[in-house]
């Protein structure tokens, strides 16, 4: 394969000035554009850091496998941790294999046949009190699902008022996650941030102590198959908080995005209606037919390539280092970029637009055209619980409801920590007649 390999002399400081803008109104489109100007490795200086975008499968594999070794997650990333305590998502080094290797063992393929039963019965509870003509929210009800399936699968349990705590304290956090990094007494200055840390904090402690009195859920288990002593209070608090964040927002969105693409797509939707009558009908689906619906993954890849819940990966160099003969001097920022790369036109025929065909002949693929899970040892673990549950809740929706629109045009892309919808996405649901 052909490598446009373009180095970008270091800027002046009102072109720094003016990328950090646009970085901030539009990532996206600027990140878009320094691909298609300056090419597989766009290099920018910003006052005393460098800052690098790789666009080269090749180059990304370096990154985030091949050369792991030498980056961390970017400092931004690891504020997280005053939010979240030292788990999963924050951890490095030794400390952060140790845990993979924990939780890989609860988050392989083999594990899904005990968790779906939770799956189908919340999907089937929850999807069962739409009306027919409603207009749904669908933004709010795949967050609602995919938090109330997390909640029973890692805790066994939905203590009382846990949903509507969580819901009130995340967008709090969200909103003003900016303020992690920053010291104590100015955290003082914003009451809501330590409210809704604190509600956050009682919401694992109690999910944690009903868990541990029940004896229920993956993270108990975890534990239980794991704990020579090695795990601090503190530590098993973090992970709960880590189970809690990590992963459900990201699934209810890769969801809603499907769903938004596939009411304005109705002969796709048709497509995978037909395929979701034909091998699961109208009981709940098994594991082996799950895995036995082409079509359906063709719309969900389709959907994480168009609409990567995470549209970028940013590391930080440990040390000095080299990729595609460029030099990465210690500290420099890299970045890359799902939305980027996914979008490229030479891996890509028509790259913006939703064709799940396209998948059936894509087997050349270079491995790191297609990421959205990320790769290496901080690849997501929970690739096949969040694929299983995607799954589950798009055929057990298409089996019962037509989906169309309620706007003309798909939600627009908005990327923050996630890539979310301009706004929440409402479509008008129509019972089948099947
Ligand atoms: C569609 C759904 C999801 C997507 C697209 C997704 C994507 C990702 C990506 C790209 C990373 C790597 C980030 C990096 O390299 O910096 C990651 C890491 C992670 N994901 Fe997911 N994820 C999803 C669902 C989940 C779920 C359901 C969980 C459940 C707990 C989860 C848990 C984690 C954890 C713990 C990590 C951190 C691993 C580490 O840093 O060592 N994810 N995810």
């Amino acid at each position: 394969m052909k490598t446009n390999l373009v180095l970008t002399q270091p800027q002046n400081k009102i072109a720094a000035l003016g990328f950090m803008w646009n970085m901030l109104h539009d990532p996206l489109h600027t990140l878009t554009e320094l691909a298609c100007e300056k090419g597989d490795i766009a290099r920018v200086k910003l006052c005393r850091q460098e800052l690098f975008l790789l666009n080269h499968p090749e180059f990304i594999e370096q990154v985030l496998v091949k050369q792991q070794e030498n980056f961390i997650k970017r400092t931004s990333e690891q504020h997280t941790q005053i939010i979240l305590g030292e788990g999963l998502l924050t951890s490095e080094g030794k400390e952060n294999l140790a845990q993979h290797r924990i939780f890989q063992s609860a988050f392989h393929r083999q594990r899904m046949e005990e968790y779906l039963p939770a799956i189908n019965e919340n999907t089937f509870a929850h999807v069962s009190k739409w009306q027919t003509g409603a207009r749904v929210d669908v933004s709010t009800e795949m967050i609602r699902l995919t938090l109330y399936i997390s909640l029973w699968l890692f805790f066994g349990c939905v203590t009382e008022g846990t949903l509507e705590r969580f819901s009130k304290s995340m967008p709090t956090l969200t909103r003003l996650f900016p303020l992690a990094p920053l010291p104590n007494t100015v955290h003082k200055l914003f009451p809501k941030f330590i409210q809704a840390r604190a509600d956050l904090h009682q919401v694992a402690e109690s999910l944690l102590k009903n868990s541990q009195t029940e004896g229920k859920g993956i993270l108990i288990s975890l534990l239980k198959e794991n704990n020579n002593g090695q795990f601090t209070n503190e530590q098993i608090h973090a992970y709960a908080l880590t189970f809690l964040l990590a992963g459900h927002e990201k699934t209810a969105l890769l969801l809603t995005w499907c769903w938004d693409m596939l009411a304005h797509h109705p002969q796709v939707q048709e497509k995978l209606q037909a395929e979701t009558d034909r091998v699961i009908g109208n009981r709940f689906p098994t594991m082996e037919e799950i895995q036995n619906l082409p079509y359906t993954n063709r719309v969900v890849k389709e959907t994480l390539r168009m609409r990567p819940p995470v549209w970028a990966i940013g590391r930080q160099a440990l040390k000095d280092c080299e990729i595609g003969g460029q030099h990465i001097p210690k500290n420099s920022t890299v970045i890359v970029s799902q939305w980027v790369t996914h979008h490229d036109a030479r891996f890509y025929d028509a790259p913006y637009q939703f064709l799940p065909e396209r998948w059936e002949n894509l087997e050349k693929l270079p491995r790191y055209a297609f990421f959205p899970f990320g790769g290496g040892s901080r690849t997501c673990n929970a690739e096949h619980l969040a694929m299983t549950e995607v799954i589950v809740i798009l055929t057990m929706i298409a089996r019962r409801w037509n989906v169309s629109p309620t706007q003309v045009e798909p939600a627009t892309p908005t990327p923050g920590v996630t890539l979310r919808t301009n706004k929440n996405v409402k479509l008008i649901v129509g019972r089948r007649d099947v």
